[in-house]
């Protein structure tokens, strides 16, 4: 397809196109998948099309509890209009459960409880695999100041209590997610809002009766269809009707 506008950015499973307005931009949700730190790549039919519709019903949900975020209106099966953002240059994880790289690090075992949600922060730099950064570094280095990563840290939070909840509701676990985090000036005034996107590609989801991975975990660890586990994600949710799970997702508008 011949790009209709300006590309602005591509990154590993997004591309953002210049807006209709200033101040908005165009975010193309692609079917490319990656893993560490894009050592392990695949194109995973209809990821973006699910991501798109996900993305939109989590942001959504954030603008009907008050917790501001970038997204304005979904535009197609793959296109969301969102707010443009400067990105703070942090990938923000919220953890409930230990998976992943804190089960490794501190030797625990997976789906052990955390005494309580666990905020931490990567750099975000591919080519030095988005190292774990302490708050020092991110005050010293001017990413953020102590100001911001309150916010930070309260907007985490809610979306974790939120997010946490909508899951719960369909029988699954949020063990953790990752969200990243953009500057909006009105004005003089800064404000810090959600932005990137929130989809199983950022989430680690488990089903609370079998244990079964429903996220981008199906991939890193090679577990089986990731489609199937979007789509039934999806499917509990009421993003796609209750009997999608055979319809391709790219038939679904
Ligand atoms: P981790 O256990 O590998 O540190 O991942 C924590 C959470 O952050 C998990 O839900 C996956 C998500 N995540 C991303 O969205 N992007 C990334 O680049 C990484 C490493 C993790
Ligand atoms: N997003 C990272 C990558 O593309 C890592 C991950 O999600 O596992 O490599």
């Amino acid at each position: 397809m011949a790009p209709r506008r300006k590309k602005i950015y591509e990154g590993k499973a997004k591309i953002l196109y210049e807006g209709p307005e200033p101040g908005t931009l165009v975010q193309y949700f692609k079917d490319d998948a990656t893993a560490f730190n894009a050592q392990k790549k695949a194109t995973i039919d209809g990821k973006g099309v699910l991501n798109n519709r996900l993305s939109e019903y989590f942001m959504t949900g954030l603008t009907n509890i008050g917790i501001p975020n970038h997204f304005i209106r979904r535009l197609n099966m793959r296109e969301q209009l969102i707010r443009q953002v400067e990105i703070v240059p942090l990938e923000v994880i919220v953890r409930n459960f230990a998976a992943g790289s804190i089960a490794k690090r501190l030797g625990m075992e997976e789906g052990t409880a955390l005494p309580r949600p666990i905020v931490e922060y990567s750099y975000k730099n591919d080519a030095l695999g988005d190292p774990l950064v302490p708050e020092e570094y991110i005050i010293a280095f001017g990413w953020a100041n102590q100001q911001d990563l309150d916010d930070i840290v309260s907007l985490a939070l809610r979306v974790n209590d939120f997010l946490s909840g909508v899951f719960f509701g369909v029988g699954i676990k949020l063990v953790d997610f990752k969200i990243e985090i953009g500057r909006v000036w009105d004005g003089d005034f800064m404000r810090l809002i959600v932005a990137d996107e929130i989809s199983p590609d950022s989430c680690r989801l488990w089903d609370i009766k079998t244990g079964a991975h429903l996220d981008k975990d199906v991939f890193r660890r090679d577990l089986g269809s990731l489609t199937d586990a979007y789509t039934e994600v999806a499917r509990r949710l009421g993003v796609l009707p209750a009997n999608a799970t055979n319809i391709k997702p790219t038939l679904i508008n």
